[in-house]
């Protein structure tokens, strides 16, 4: 096939899939069942034709993240400008470490930081890409850990006093990630009970952070998480600064999920107050806001520690235009080019129309909050906080219940929900991050649900 025909192929198998306006939101297989439908050991050399059978039964069988019973993740669907910026990008192909190989995305990508250190506060700040907050979470401990010991780049942790890092029981498993490959150790990343509201003790962390230091101990990394996996929740950065005014520790804000509320300043103001205070800050512009996973960026607050933290090597080979290669303060050699698709989407809706959404987000939020807790067949476990829904069918054994709900609203190709524990208790977890969501949508997904719970105790 000639690569003319190619594309054309491709773009007649995606207006036929029509992913975005699919009606359909899974077909439910098991895992044996896909198998024997694929048939992967099948070999296909020089065969397109089979090629694309596969990539047939790749969108016949994947889930519509698009669809609005699709509810199992922080993301759903995506944008269709960064759809454009992600097929050009894998179709030109290129790695975003040299200014040689990638010009124009080396030029957006370092627009798109400086928009985002001014919507931060970062007044002297500097920033990077990163394939997700995970890595980003782990980067600014490595920046925090350097700065602590100021010799751990080049001789390692042996020499050093012990380090421990903080961060809420509610916070995401990729700090204890980032602990365990930084040297830090599962056990000295100290994890301090939350209020009732879901946001950190600080008083508590405090005084673990005085039991550390009284112990000979450096607590070098405190991690804010702004806007919690489960409950939605967020650390009071003003209290954090003020903290680390007194202990001197580097003060990370994880905004993975709820970070993107710093597009609306109603809604900055209300959870993000003091953000330009934190040394360095992360969210994923491929969760609430839609761009195409992946799409991160790390920011710090001062200029020129990534890269004294993260260059490293013989540059000799690639490294031509220093000022401009931003391989150079990254972790990777390769990087995909995820600054196009962000910048297309920054153009297209702007930071009124990232706002816009958000805001609706929250005011669905509060109505599903609502719509739930006049409803007698749910119940709210933990208080809505931002945009996460924590509730449960209310049963007999309801861990069980829920479990088996969740599944049959799949087997039933009805709806993909997410569960996660709260304490004991397993619930669903809505979040609302799909743009096809309304109030009528939102309304038939919870009746729908509230049904088949019905149907389930009928039959029990
Ligand atoms: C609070 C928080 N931090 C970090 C992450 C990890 O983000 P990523 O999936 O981009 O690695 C998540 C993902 O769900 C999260 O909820």
């Amino acid at each position: 096939m000639q690569e003319n025909q190619l594309l054309e192929r491709i773009a007649q198998t995606l207006s036929r899939a029509n992913i975005a306006n699919n009606k359909r939101l899974v077909r439910h297989k098991s895992a044996a069942e896909l198998a024997e439908i694929l048939n992967l050991e099948q070999k296909s050399e020089q065969n397109w034709e089979q090629l694309f059978a596969w990539v047939e039964q790749y969108l016949e069988y994947s889930p519509n993240t698009a669809h609005a019973n699709f509810a199992n993740r922080m993301w759903s669907g995506a944008n269709l400008p960064s759809q454009l910026g992600e097929v050009v990008a894998a179709i030109s192909n290129t790695s975003a470490c040299t200014f040689e190989s990638a010009p124009i995305a080396t030029l957006m990508e370092t627009y798109m930081l400086e928009q985002m250190l001014e919507i931060a506060g970062f007044e002297n700040g500097e920033g990077q890409m990163t394939t997700g907050s995970s890595n980003a979470n782990m980067i600014a401990m490595m920046v925090a850990r350097n700065q602590a010991a100021k010799s751990a780049k080049q001789q390692g942790l042996f020499q050093q006093k012990p380090l421990f890092a903080f961060v809420s029981s509610e916070a995401h498993y990729s700090l204890d990630k980032a602990a365990n490959i930084l040297g830090i150790g599962t056990e000295n990343l100290i994890k301090i009970n939350t209020l009732e509201n879901g946001s950190i003790d600080v008083k508590l962390l405090q005084k673990e952070i005085k039991k550390v230091e009284k112990n000979g101990g450096i607590a070098f990394f405190v991690c804010a998480t702004l806007g919690t996996t489960v409950r939605g929740a967020y650390d009071n950065i003003e209290d954090l600064a003020r903290l680390r005014n007194q202990h001197n520790f580097w003060l990370h804000g994880d905004g993975a999920w709820g970070g993107a509320l710093i597009m609306n300043e109603k809604l900055k103001a209300k959870f993000l107050s003091g953000m330009e205070k934190l040394d360095s800050f992360t969210m994923d512009f491929h969760k609430m806001l839609g761009t195409n996973l992946m799409c991160n960026f790390l920011l710090l607050r001062q200029k020129n520690l990534l890269s004294c933290t993260c260059a490293d090597g013989d540059n000799s080979y690639i490294f031509r235009q220093k000022q401009m290669d931003l391989g150079i303060s990254s972790l990777q050699c390769g990087r995909r080019v995820d600054s196009l698709k962000w910048f297309l989407d920054w153009k297209f809706y702007g930071k009124s129309g990232f706002s816009q959404r958000v805001e609706n987000y929250y005011q669905l939020a509060v109505f599903a909050a609502d719509f739930i807790n006049e409803n007698k067949a749910l119940e709210m476990v933990s208080e809505r906080i931002s945009l996460n829904l924590c509730f449960v069918f209310k049963a007999a054994n309801p861990n069980e219940f829920n479990q088996k709900l969740r599944d049959t609203l799949l087997e039933n190709e009805q709806a993909l929900l997410a569960l996660a524990y709260v304490g004991e208790a397993l619930v669903f977890r809505l979040l609302i991050a799909n743009v096809k969501l309304n109030e009528a949508k939102l309304v038939a997904l919870l009746n729908g649900l509230i049904a088949t719970g019905k149907q389930l105790q009928k039959y029990a």
